[in-house]
């Protein structure tokens, strides 16, 4: 490989239940993007164990890095820097892939950039779309977080609103279980929610009145669990599309809602989003509706990249390196870490 092109980077992620290495070049090209999915082994506990998860990396995480450095058809000579997702995460997942990142660092004297798992979800935007640059709002999804921010910069972010309760993923994760459809629940619901009639119930939208970019989503879920008990309770069926479709349309009006309030009142005319739910194309098609209306150009990655993989940790490694970001050999995994600290 020509190493006078640019950095090449070496990214690993292990923060829940995806063991994902891959070699990214220049922030923006991937070389290669390995994931292995632990889906399968959590299904039948309904949700991700986290002793399960950490074993599962530790037996994939060199098998995983290996496919990822023949794939992209170089060796570690070729990696200017390793950048690992080190929070937040589940504890002893993320210090599967920071101990193993550190020990490459090492090993071959090659510069650690340890990465915020959500700062790599805003970064996969970088990948597919090379115009693309700060500042931006970007809508953040996932399992774990619901967060309304601005890419200010490379490295700098600013807050404006994040869930009070359930993040959207865990509130589709948890409906999808509650009417029968398993674990993961979004991508489930996703389907069988174009079958259904999303005006057939009315859910609440969740608004907190002292923080309007602020979201809420437990009470939309106790709505839905209330309505399938009132069914039952009546000896009345329910359609599982129509709870699906309703209970989406909900969550995504909200979501849209917040994201347009957001490119407004800040005079953004571009828009990303970002995270598992971002792969949802309800929410893909509404967002592109509202910013067609506005005159704003909606970025989204590919489903593959909204949810966990390494691609989108090897860009926003790239950034950070960049910018001097250099982590020491006593790098250690923060379950809780905030965006925009190191
Ligand atoms: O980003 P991610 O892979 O992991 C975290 O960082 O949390 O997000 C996983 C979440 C899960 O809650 C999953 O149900 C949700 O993203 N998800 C979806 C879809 N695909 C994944 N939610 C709605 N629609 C989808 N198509
Ligand atoms: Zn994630």
């Amino acid at each position: 490989m020509d190493r006078e092109k640019g950095i090449t980077i070496l990214a690993i992620e292990s923060s829940c239940d995806e063991t994902a290495a891959a070699v990214v070049k220049n922030g923006r090209e991937i070389l290669s993007s390995v994931i292995s999915s632990q889906i399968e082994l959590h299904k039948i506990y309904g949700g991700v164990v986290p002793e399960i998860a950490s074993r599962k990396h530790i037996e994939k995480i060199n098998q995983v890095i290996e496919e990822a450095l023949r794939q992209a058809d170089v060796t570690l000579d070729d990696i200017d820097a390793v950048g690992v997702t080190y929070g937040p995460g589940l504890v002893g997942a993320l210090l599967v892939g920071v101990a193993e990142a550190k020990a490459i660092s090492y090993a071959r004297k090659i510069p650690l950039v340890g990465v915020h798992h959500i700062e790599g979800h805003i970064s996969a935007n970088f990948i597919e779309h090379r115009e693309l640059e700060p500042p931006f709002p970007c809508l953040v999804v996932s399992g774990g977080h619901t967060h309304l921010v601005i890419m200010e910069d490379y490295g700098k972010y600013r807050i404006l609103g994040r869930t009070r309760d359930d993040a959207a993923g865990e509130a589709f994760d948890k409906v999808a279980r509650a009417i029968g459809l398993g674990y993961p629940g979004g991508p489930k619901i996703d389907r069988v929610a174009r079958e259904g009639n999303a005006d057939a119930i009315v859910f609440p939208r969740a608004h907190v009145a002292d923080a309007p970019y602020d979201f809420s989503f437990s009470g939309l879920k106790s709505a839905v669990l209330n309505y399938l008990n009132g069914c039952r309770m009546k000896g009345e069926t329910f359609s599982q599309a129509d709870v699906a479709a309703s209970f989406q349309k909900a969550v995504v009006d909200v979501l849209v809602e917040h994201a347009m309030m957001a490119a407004e009142e800040y005079g953004f005319d571009k828009m990303a989003i970002a995270g598992g739910v971002a792969a949802n194309s309800f929410l893909r098609t509404q967002m592109e509706r509202a910013c067609a209306k506005r005159g704003i150009t909606f970025y989204y990655p590919s489903p593959i990249l909204c949810t966990d993989n390494a691609a989108m940790i090897g860009a926003a490694a790239y950034y950070e390196f960049q910018n001097g970001t250099r982590s020491g050999l006593d790098l250690n995994a923060v379950p809780n870490l905030k965006l925009g600290e190191r």
